[in-house]
């Protein structure tokens, strides 16, 4: 292990165009980790402090960088990430700023792998895991805070989970958001794509369903597996907490009527997976729907808590208690760190919850979380479909994939 010589932070940009936070670190032996921050747009309220990015970037130079220059080993996450809360002092990284932990945290971890010749998937997961693949679950059509005039439902997601292959299964996405952009052509929709690069259709969620049910069954009769759907709802969005409804473009639901409303499209779509059905509060809802649709064989649904838990372990520990979910979304900028990250999988993984590694609405080239997912046995990734900011990820995956 060889001891941080720098570590430097700079203004990039991000998928949005917004800047975000890049960070190098070097060690002493010449290993070198470089990684971004991503960004929220539907963010949850108890999620790590983003801070703006000039001044997440003067905080860590001023607090975080000398107490990890010269003082923690690269290859000791665990030192580096102490390090860190301890720069910043406080529950949720508003001193530093979630966005310069995390690029420090991430760029550390890289730098370690470095050091030690391994690819990052095997740094983080050492010996005895990272055989395992996740499914990548394809962002195809969207709105929600992703996308002005489009569905009310945030994701619309294909999941490819006969895929025998990460290769088979990223390009089985592929092949639906393609299809769905066929299908909504021949419907005469014309429509650009969010901030995640699905499909932003000005559509009711009930002819999204359609046009992605369609679009499914087509790629499953070529490709020859089984693809199933999952959504995002992002409840929290769609909850108006002064009135206490949920605000669908044509309707509101009250929280017993959005939990039949999931329930029913569970049973209608054979959902394998539904994140944030319901406001990030709403713990016992979650445990009616969990406790409804979230066990029993042979194929219980993943209800998945992302602003429910936001890859908190105090959160997750709230929700084991509850039986609140049975999957947890994992965003390492969520918490700031990696060791946090990990430790809310390890943590969920113990109580039975399927952990999703994600990737947020605000990217940057940065693949850290395709290995993130793989060092872990995480049974899910979320990274989008196409763009740039999103195949860098599953190509990640699919290189990881050939070269083990
Ligand atoms: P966000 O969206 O990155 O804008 O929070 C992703 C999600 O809700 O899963
Ligand atoms: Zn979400």
């Amino acid at each position: 292990m060889t001891l941080v010589t720098d570590v430097r932070l700079r203004r990039v940009l991000d998928s949005r165009g917004n800047p975000t936070v890049e960070a190098d670190v070097e060690t002493e032996s010449g290993g070198f980790g470089r990684a971004k921050a991503p960004s929220g747009a539907s963010t949850g309220e108890y999620e790590a402090v983003e801070l703006p990015v000039e001044e997440a970037i003067a905080a860590a130079r001023a607090e975080a960088v000398p107490r990890l220059v010269g003082e923690v080993y690269a290859g000791d996450q665990r030192e580096v990430d102490a390090a860190l809360h301890a720069a910043d002092g406080t529950d949720d990284f508003s001193t530093i700023g979630a966005n310069s932990a995390v690029a420090v945290s991430m760029a550390a971890a890289k730098a370690g792998a470095d050091v030690a010749g391994l690819p990052l998937f095997q740094h983080l997961g050492g010996t005895f895991r990272g055989d395992t693949f996740p499914v990548p679950l394809g962002n195809v059509v969207g709105g929600g805070e992703h996308a002005a005039d489009a569905t009310d439902i945030q994701e619309f997601l294909a999941a490819p989970v006969g895929a025998p292959s990460v290769e088979e299964a990223v390009f089985a996405n592929a092949a639906v958001h393609s299809a769905v952009g066929d299908l909504l052509a021949e419907r005469g929709v014309a429509c650009g794509k969010g901030d995640e690069g699905a499909w932003a259709p000005s559509v009711d969620d009930s002819e999204a369903f359609e046009v992605v049910a369609e679009a499914v069954s087509r790629v499953e009769d070529d490709v020859g597996f089984e693809i199933r759907l999952g959504l995002d709802m992002a409840g929290a969005e769609l909850y108006d907490a002064s009135s206490g409804v949920y605000r669908y473009g044509d309707r509101d639901r009250t929280p017993d009527e959005q939990v039949e409303y999931v329930l029913g499209l569970v049973e209608e779509y054979d959902l394998v997976y539904v994140e944030d059905p319901l406001d990030e509060e709403d713990f016992e809802g979650f445990a009616r729907l969990t406790e409804r649709v979230g066990s029993g064989r042979p194929a219980p649904t993943l209800v998945c808590g992302d602003d429910l838990f936001v890859t908190n372990v105090e959160r997750l520990e709230r929700g084991i208690e509850t039986g609140a979910g049975n999957s947890i979304l994992v965003k390492p900028n969520q918490i700031g760190t990696l060791t946090d990250a990990v430790d809310a999988i390890e943590r969920a993984v113990g109580a039975g919850y399927e952990p999703v590694v994600s990737h947020r609405s605000g990217e940057t080239e940065d693949t850290t979380i395709a290995h993130l997912a793989v060092a872990t046995d995480a049974p899910y990734i979320k990274t989008g479909t196409v763009g740039g900011e999103r195949t860098a990820k599953l190509n990640e995956l699919i290189r990881i994939e050939h070269n083990t």
